[in-house]
């Protein structure tokens, strides 16, 4: 099988954007609802407008607009291994999903504490990588920005979005043994371990994996 589909869930700055673009290099095809989102705000339609307001108040998107979405890149990427980073959301979400073949719901695990400094020191650059003022600083010359939802308020809102939703997330993935967990608070590199040693048991290499069921963390 070399279509598997994994979900990263994770509170926002835990981590998954970053582990995500890493496993694209991997293979993985990189499916973000929020890079998505975001690409629709700036294509400037209406739908778009509405979003980047629901989105300047950290709030959630409307499930149809996530729904089709999502369905429009599972159509196009057909037969690749994919990753949903920030999908599902809700238990709503969850549910709409379940439709599909999931292989692995992994979620993120780390303090509120220190998801706040990480997004305080969030930066991207135009093509979309992920930098971190402090940690991983952008190379001289390259141009970044912050995200407009990039603001200590916002954080605030969506961190306690996402807190509201999680346990339910976690009991929904734990109960069709798919759940898996990463301590997503240590080093880069240290997660990315943790990510390899998850895929070996799912016995992805990179170019080809054979179906195995996983037990729930
Ligand atoms: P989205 O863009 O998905 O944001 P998020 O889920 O809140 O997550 P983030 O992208 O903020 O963080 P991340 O976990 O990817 O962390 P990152 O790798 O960047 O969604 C934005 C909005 O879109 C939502 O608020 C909502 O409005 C809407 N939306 C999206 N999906 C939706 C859905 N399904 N339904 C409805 N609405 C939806 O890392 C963060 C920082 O930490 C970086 O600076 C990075 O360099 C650093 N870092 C990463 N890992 C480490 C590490 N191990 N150690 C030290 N630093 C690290």
């Amino acid at each position: 099988m070399t279509d598997l589909r994994l979900i990263f869930i994770g509170p926002p700055g835990s981590g998954k954007g970053t582990q995500a673009k890493r496993l694209a290099s991997r293979g993985f095809v990189h499916i973000s609802t929020g890079d998505l989102l975001r690409r629709q705000v700036a294509a400037g339609s209406a739908e778009g407008q509405e979003v980047l307001q629901i989105m300047r108040r950290g709030g959630l998107a409307p499930d149809r607009v996530i729904f089709e979405l999502i369905e429009d890149a599972m159509v196009r990427h057909r037969g690749s291994p994919m990753i949903f980073d920030g999908f599902p959301r809700t238990s709503d979400q969850a549910a709409w999903l379940a439709s599909f073949r999931i292989d692995m719901a992994c979620i993120f695990e780390i303090s509120d504490a220190q998801v706040l400094r990480r997004l305080g020191n969030r930066v991207v650059g135009m093509d979309g990588a992920i930098y971190d003022l402090e940690l991983l600083p952008p190379p001289p010359g390259v141009q970044y920005i912050r995200r407009v939802d990039d603001t200590p308020a916002i954080h605030r809102g969506r961190l306690q979005n996402y807190r509201e939703q999680e346990a339910q997330l976690r009991d929904f993935y734990a109960r069709n043994k798919l759940l898996q967990t990463v301590d997503a608070s240590l080093p880069l590199g240290r997660v990315a371990e943790q990510m390899e040693t998850l895929l070996s048991r799912l016995r992805y290499d990179g170019k080809q994996s054979v179906p195995q069921c996983i037990s729930s963390s």
